[in-house]
């Protein structure tokens, strides 16, 4: 395969176990990409999608839990053994759950600001390095359309979710020398095949995503595209950005 807008480029993906991680992993290995995924959970689907669009190269899954620092050490001194740079990461991973803000505890708040937030900061700090030597790194974090939209019972995924889009500012200013773009994404209610029916949002949280959907639901493969152009060279001029895809549910 030749040709290829990410032929040989070095991608990690975090949270491509399943959902719109799976999608934007397969993405980039129909693009020629080397795809390494970090998921606390099993990704043997998410490997025989890419296997099967992509022959060539073999995918790796490496078992890491985001909110560890040793882990996240770990992971990228993996890759750099293997494969002697990381070109893209998308900090993918996050969690969210619906609870009324009097209901919420102390112990949810700090889950999701654990995944979301530390999560993002403890991946990037692993990679930098290598995209600082090489001259080159491209950053995509999931935000969600929920940032825009105030959407109730999600107070601690709406905080961390703003979060990503202040990480992904201020962090764009500092490495925008070493070449290294950092753009959010702020994600609508996507389509993805979770493994449990019953944690899909409710109908509260429903009527308040869907007022006004443009065109029709979104789908993982929706992201898939932008993550993909985001991180290619032509990109260049785009960092500190948050872009939404959603359908023009949120005008942002
Ligand atoms: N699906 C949506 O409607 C939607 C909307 C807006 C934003 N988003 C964002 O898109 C991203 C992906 O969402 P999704 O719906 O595909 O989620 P999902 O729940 O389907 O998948 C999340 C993945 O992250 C992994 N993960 C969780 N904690 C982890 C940890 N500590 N370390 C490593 N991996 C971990 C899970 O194992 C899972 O594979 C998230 O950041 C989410 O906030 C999703």
């Amino acid at each position: 395969m030749s040709g290829l807008r990410h032929e040989d480029k070095v991608v990690v993906v975090t949270g491509a176990a399943i959902g719109n991680g799976q999608a934007i992993a397969t993405q980039f290995a129909r693009e020629g990409a080397h795809v390494i995924i970090a998921d606390i959970a099993d990704a043997s689907e998410t490997l025989a999608m890419i296997e099967a669009v992509h022959p060539k190269h073999q995918p790796q899954y490496i078992e890491t839990d985001i909110t560890k620092e040793e882990a996240t050490r770990a992971l990228a001194q993996t890759i750099r053994a293997s494969h002697g740079q990381i070109d893209v990461l998308v900090n993918n991973a996050g969690v969210y759950d619906e609870e009324p803000f009097e209901l919420l505890t102390f112990a949810e708040w700090k889950k999701v600001m654990a995944v979301n937030l530390d999560g993002l900061f403890l991946m990037t700090k692993a990679v930098l390095p290598s995209m600082k030597a090489q001259n080159f790194g491209r950053i995509i974090n999931m935000s969600s359309n929920t940032i825009w939209l105030g959407t109730p019972y999600l107070v601690h995924y709406v905080a961390s979710k703003m979060g990503v889009v202040g990480f992904t500012r201020a962090l764009a200013s500092e490495v925008a020398q070493y070449g290294i773009t950092v753009n959010a994404i702020t994600v609508g209610l996507t389509a993805t095949q979770r493994p449990n029916g019953d944690d899909q949002p409710s109908g509260n949280i429903l009527a308040h995503l869907y007022p006004s959907v443009a065109y029709r639901p979104e789908t993982p493969e929706d992201l898939a595209e932008l993550v993909a152009f985001l991180a290619s060279e032509k990109s260049a001029m785009i960092t500190g950005q948050a872009i939404n895809v959603d359908g023009g549910v949120a005008r942002h």
